[in-house]
């Protein structure tokens, strides 16, 4: 292993919680999954996918503003910072950040799938030889600790790119935020990637690419479950569905049971009737005054940064 990556610091989600965590879902009136569930080895390589497709719009757009404000956005970080990056998957977005600081302390990167984690950080720090490389696999999304660093640090930032802050309803949304501006600290910053309200038709034509690979993604869930809990879905009888809910201001991604039917896990049995369907994701959209609402009473909304349409935003918060 390269001398610049440090212990990895394991964070396992045990399988119990798992079990517990997608039966207590499947029970409820709507029936739901963890979108983390999502992101096993092979989700996340269809993400990858995703984030390339012609109509999957927030990465490019997003990358776009940060090529074109990376100076103004350096500023913003200063030097010296440690980067805490959550959800951090193959870790390419860091790069253009990591190119452009001045002496960053550290790079933290969090994620949920280790093989990606692993793959991404022995990548980057063959290419990044001096940086300080410290990967911790965890569920971002509960409480979790960073390993105790003898880096010497002047502040940290905690990036979130990609609108992944989307995932969370309003409520939960707010729990979040109040622990990563207690992660960041009080000298600590967050740069987020927020993706904005937009034409229906645009939202709904990026979560339904024309080759499928989003609905391969959805499908994956019940892969993963079958593979890891040792259920029993019949893939060929479910479909991907994703739509704008413009009441609620989200797109809502579901999958649809195809027939009447029964799926085993555990010993327990679920019934799925046809047309009912599975909620697995929500992906919110903001206006920026919504997102402003949201943050303010434990953010200081430093910059936004938009692209010419205003379909996704880059913004700097710092800690009240
Ligand atoms: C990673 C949560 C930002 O909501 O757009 C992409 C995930 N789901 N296509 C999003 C996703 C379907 C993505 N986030």
């Amino acid at each position: 292993m390269n001398s610049n990556l440090k212990a990895l610091q394991k964070f396992e989600l045990e399988e119990n919680d798992l079990l517990a965590e997608v039966l207590e879902g499947l029970q409820r009136e709507q029936k739901q999954l963890p979108c983390k569930l999502f992101y096993d080895a092979r989700g996340s390589s269809l993400f990858d996918q995703i984030c390339e497709l012609a109509e999957y719009y927030p990465t490019r757009t997003e990358m776009e503003i940060m090529n074109k404000y990376i100076d103004e956005i350096s500023a913003f970080l200063r030097n010296k910072c440690l980067l805490v990056e959550l959800g951090s998957g193959s870790s390419k977005k860091i790069r253009l950040l990591l190119d452009h600081l001045e002496e960053p302390a550290g790079y933290v990167p969090v994620d949920i799938s280790e093989e990606h984690l692993m793959m991404a950080v022995t990548s980057l720090a063959k290419d990044y030889p001096k940086l300080k490389i410290i990967p911790v696999h965890a569920d971002y999304t509960k409480a979790f600790e960073l390993p105790s660093l003898s880096l010497p640090w002047s502040h940290k930032v905690i990036y979130y790119p990609g609108s992944s802050i989307g995932n969370f309803t309003l409520s939960e949304a707010t729990i979040f935020l109040k622990r990563i501006a207690k992660l960041a600290g009080r000298t600590g910053g967050l740069l987020i990637g927020v993706d904005l309200k937009k034409d229906k038709n645009v939202l709904e034509t990026a979560y339904n690419d024309k080759n499928g690979i989003t609905a391969q993604f959805n499908l994956n869930i019940l892969s993963r479950i079958n593979r890891e809990l040792d259920a029993d879905f019949d893939l060929d009888q479910w479909r991907h569905f994703a739509f704008y809910n413009s009441d609620e201001g989200r797109i809502e991604m579901h999958l649809i049971s195809c027939k009447n039917q029964y799926a085993h896990i555990d010993n327990t049995e679920l019934f799925f009737r046809m047309g009912e369907s599975i909620l697995t994701e929500y992906s919110y959209k903001y206006t920026l005054e919504e997102f402003e609402r949201l943050v303010s009473n434990l953010f200081k909304v430093d910059h936004v940064w938009t692209d010419e349409e205003r379909k996704f935003s880059v913004q700097y918060l710092s800690v009240r």
